[in-house]
């Protein structure tokens, strides 16, 4: 339990304005029944980057059909918000499924669409994997319950990371 205790945040106990000190340690250290004990397994991570000019030509080829195709209409009207950046904010989002796919170890293929992975924002813009359809089927069965996923992009490239974990 020790160990398992060791993974509590100090937050989880004490208020902003209380300090750590030896009386208050003690619970920390060895309060016994939590729900959740925080501890989390990466079972794959995944990395991946993007030519933002690649994205920019599918765009021009293939118009409304290939945004459709692989990009919902939440990840759409976000990449679309920024006229100036479009194209960087749509392959961050390509790098991202594509490493996601990596911690899915498949690959595109099959029964899996590009739409089955979202990649959405929390109100502080920090990204967030949404699964549906073929992916959260593959995701269930390898027991990921918790997606963690950062982007950065310039004019000439997208990149991000993937990591599928598993919270107890
Ligand atoms: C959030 C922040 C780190 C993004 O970094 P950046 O270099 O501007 O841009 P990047 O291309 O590397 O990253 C952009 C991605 O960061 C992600 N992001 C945005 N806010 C985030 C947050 N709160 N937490 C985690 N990720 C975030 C998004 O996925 C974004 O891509 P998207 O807009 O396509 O969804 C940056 O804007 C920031 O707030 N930095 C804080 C320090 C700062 O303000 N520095 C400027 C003065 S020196």
């Amino acid at each position: 339990m020790l160990v398992a205790s060791c993974w509590l945040k100090k937050e989880d106990f004490l208020t902003s304005n209380q300090q750590l000190t030896t009386r208050n340690f003690f619970p920390l250290a060895f309060f016994p029944c939590r729900v959740s004990l925080g501890i989390m397994a990466i079972l794959g991570h995944g990395i991946d980057i993007v030519e933002t000019d690649r994205i920019r030509r599918l765009c021009e080829e293939h118009g409304q059909h290939f945004l459709d195709r692989v990009f919902t209409p939440v990840e759409q009207e976000y990449c679309n918000a920024n006229p100036k950046r479009t194209f960087e904010h749509l392959a961050g989002r390509f790098a991202a499924k594509e490493a996601v796919l990596k911690v899915l170890g498949t690959g595109w293929r099959g029964k899996i669409a590009w739409t089955d992975i979202e990649i959405a924002r929390d109100p502080s813009g920090q990204p967030r994997v949404n699964l549906s359809g073929e992916c959260a089927r593959i995701a269930a069965d390898l027991g990921i319950t918790q997606w963690l996923v950062s982007l950065s992009h310039i004019s000439t490239h997208a990149t991000a990371s993937a990591i599928g974990a598993n919270e107890r």
